[in-house]
């Protein structure tokens, strides 16, 4: 069995993390979702809706309004120059941190509301809840920052806020990094490392995840990885030791054995595919007619530097 993730869809329009982003700010979007729910169930599969607040790596369209602010009018952590995108964030105010979990919250019903099957909050990939739990970005000395259990209170808290909202049966899952985007398991750059993210993952669990979904510094991971070598089946392993909820692997599966290899042995209740399945969207139907080759995907990369997701490989 399994479940489409959608891409991310932010929680508030300070929030947008890129251009054609998903949204769920407000009641205005619930029509359009319904059609899609309604589309993916005819076909008998379940899909989550991913929930984010973008922050300071959000790359920000020609046009967007968010241009002419002070601070692009993004909340961050601390205001610490993001590496990349070269935005520097407004620090946020215990006040408007309660906001953001709330606004997670009401995204989370109205996902509910559409029909959803679940909701994941994007607690990784450097967006805004991840860098709250990285030192390199957090640099607070109030009561959501300092050490680990204050870094990961807004994480808490929008995971509380989430579960409330859609009570206690719904599913809602976590994306978690294994470590943050400097990409150093140990955290001795700094940055959050695997031990102090593998206790989040438990706080998250506590405060109502009902699953873990794990993934990390996928780009840097692509590139080091050797063909059909998941990125973060050891860290998952771990936390699936540790956790008694269904925890998710993403990053790097291209081959079927390596992947029921895992799956038999290390705990983990599922894996995440992407790149794979926008090279090959029929991948899982060819696995299952026998066809056992590997994915033909090579992350390239093709799929993520421009719009429309091309893929160099797709029907080639
Ligand atoms: C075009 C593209 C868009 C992505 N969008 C998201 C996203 O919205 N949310 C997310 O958590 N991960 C996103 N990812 C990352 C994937 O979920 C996944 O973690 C990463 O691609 C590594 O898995 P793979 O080796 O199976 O591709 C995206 C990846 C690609 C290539």
């Amino acid at each position: 069995m399994g479940a489409i993730v959608t891409g991310y869809a932010y929680v508030r329009p300070d929030g947008k993390p890129s251009e054609g982003a998903l949204g769920m700010y407000d009641d205005s979007f619930l029509d359009d979702y319904r059609a899609l729910v309604d589309a993916v169930h005819a076909r008998g599969a379940s899909i989550v809706l991913q929930l984010v607040y973008g922050g300071s790596k959000s790359k920000l369209g020609p046009d967007d309004p968010r241009r002419q602010l002070p601070h692009a009018g993004i909340l961050g952590a601390s205001p610490v120059e993001h590496p990349k995108t070269h935005l520097v964030p407004r620090e946020a105010s215990p006040h408007e941190l309660v906001e953001l979990a709330r606004a997670f919250g009401a995204a989370a019903a109205r996902a509910k509301a559409c029909g959803f099957d679940g909701v994941e909050v994007h607690v990784a990939h450097g967006y805004l809840l991840s860098q709250f739990l990285s030192p390199l970005f957090n640099e607070r000395s109030d009561e959501y920052g300092g050490d680990l259990r204050n870094r990961a209170r807004l994480a808490v808290e929008c995971i509380r806020a989430v579960r409330a909202a859609v009570g206690e049966e719904y599913p809602v899952l976590a994306k978690v990094n294994s470590c943050d985007d400097a990409g150093d398991p140990t955290g001795a750059k700094g940055g959050l490392g695997e031990e102090e993210s593998a206790q989040v993952c438990g706080w998250l669990v506590e405060a109502g995840a009902s699953c873990i979904e794990v993934t990390g510094d996928w780009h840097a991971a692509s590139s080091r990885a050797q063909d059909g070598e998941p990125y973060f089946a050891r860290f998952g392993a771990r936390v699936a030791r540790r956790l008694d909820v269904p925890v998710i692997v993403t990053g790097g599966w291209r081959d079927y054995d390596v992947i029921e290899a895992h799956l038999a042995n290390d705990g983990i209740a599922a894996v995440g595919m992407s790149r794979p399945l926008i090279c090959e969207p029929d991948l899982l139907a060819r696995w299952k007619s026998g066809d056992m080759r590997p994915s033909i995907c090579i992350a390239c990369g093709a799929c993520q530097k421009s719009p429309g997701i091309p893929c160099p490989l797709r029907n080639a």
